[in-house]
């Protein structure tokens, strides 16, 4: 758990705060969380996935996990969960699947119409402050749910500013874009630029997780249970002990290890699965399937495995000691691992919290 005096600070520092928030599809807490490092009070998150409620309560003091449908909810029901403050925040984080490169933006996909939802919302209680991420490609493709989205705020007559930014520019040592939208009532908003832009000051793997306890692949680290390798098989340890250290892939495998899809030349798109990850470099952005080598550039720089759901932690710049499942429990690696893989890294989550609290100290 986040230690009791992370937790008083938090704590401390939000109740003052001058805005406070409630956290649309909060997941474990990422977006919360950056925004409570920030200063920012968030009084509660909604989410349909009950797996998410502990590691959500256990490390956001005071923000209150509801499972409510957000396409279903009644909007006064959350305006009524925003406590006395002088700004109120709605932020959120729609799933991205129905939006991402692997879906190609399949419109029957039922979640589409959740950030119309989330506009909905905004229409009916017209927070002072709107924040919203998402995958680049909800932008960059035009989509029209993303239209919609700007043009509801800017008819309520919102300032608007919205871009597709890296996280490595904002401390999170990993290499994820992602769209970033901020709005006001109040005045002109922007994104900051990240203070880690400079490619020598981006955070890299080595500075994340190099202090970690070494692993072999299956075993559990037997304080941190979240330190857990996933087993490999024995052709797939036989692979990675055939990858060089540090940024290794396929290409040095003796032929009897090679896969089909990478002996074809339609299989280009495959190349860094089964790859480690570079010790002095942003690791790739992390997704929900991030411990198994078969799904991207995931092995560890130089140990003869997959990353595990700690580091992938660490490098999604969550605090080390975030709790993502209860100790008495058996851990469901699949849910934590989706959880880790779908939150807004906490470092960019604050870098958006500081500019919302600049912006109401100055307007
Ligand atoms: C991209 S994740 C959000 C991550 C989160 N903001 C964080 O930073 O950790 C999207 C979340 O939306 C939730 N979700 C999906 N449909 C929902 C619905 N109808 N109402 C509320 N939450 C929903 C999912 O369970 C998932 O946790």
């Amino acid at each position: 758990m986040v230690s009791s005096v992370v937790e008083n600070r938090l704590r401390q520092i939000t109740l003052d705060s001058p805005v406070c928030a409630v956290d649309l599809f909060c997941g474990a807490g990422g977006l919360t969380h950056g925004l409570m490092q920030a200063g920012i009070r968030v009084d509660a998150g909604l989410d349909i996935d009950r797996q998410a409620e502990f590691a959500y309560s256990q490390n956001n003091p005071g923000a209150l996990f509801l499972d409510w449908d957000v396409g279903r909810i009644n909007p006064t029901s959350i305006e009524n969960l925003f406590g006395e403050c002088e700004y109120r925040l709605l932020a959120g984080c729609a799933p991205c699947q129905p939006f991402s490169k692997l879906t190609n933006g399949l419109r029957e996909h039922q979640s589409w119409d959740l950030l119309n939802q989330f506009g909905r919302i905004v229409k009916n209680i017209k927070p002072e402050l709107v924040t919203m991420e998402n995958v680049p490609e909800l932008a960059n493709r035009g989509h029209e749910v993303f239209s919609r989205f700007v043009r509801t705020l800017e008819r309520l007559k919102y300032w608007i500013d919205w871009r597709v930014v890296n996280c490595d520019h904002y401390g999170v040592p990993q290499s994820r874009k992602r769209l970033v939208l901020l709005a006001s009532r109040l005045g002109e908003i922007s994104i900051p630029d990240g203070r880690y832009k400079t490619p020598s000051k981006r955070r890299t793997v080595r500075q994340t997780i190099s202090g970690l306890p070494p692993l072999k692949s299956g075993e559990q680290h037997p304080s941190d249970s979240l330190h857990v390798a996933s087993q490999l098989s024995e052709m797939n340890l036989r692979r990675i002990q055939a990858t060089p250290h540090d940024g290794g892939c396929h290409r040095d495998w003796p032929d009897e290890l090679v896969l089909e899809c990478h002996r074809k030349e339609s299989g280009k798109g495959y190349h860094s699965i089964y790859g480690r990850m570079w010790w002095d470099k942003p690791a790739p952005t992390m997704t929900t399937l991030c411990t198994g080598i078969g799904n991207g550039r995931f092995g560890h720089p130089e140990q003869d495995r997959s990353i595990s759901l700690r580091e992938a932690a660490l490098i999604q710049s969550f605090p080390r000691g975030y709790d993502f499942w209860p100790q008495e429990e058996v851990l469901n690696r699949g849910a934590v691992s989706r959880m880790i893989g779908n939150a807004v890294p906490p470092k960019l989550a604050k870098a958006i919290g500081d500019a919302i609290i600049d912006h109401v100290m100055t307007v």
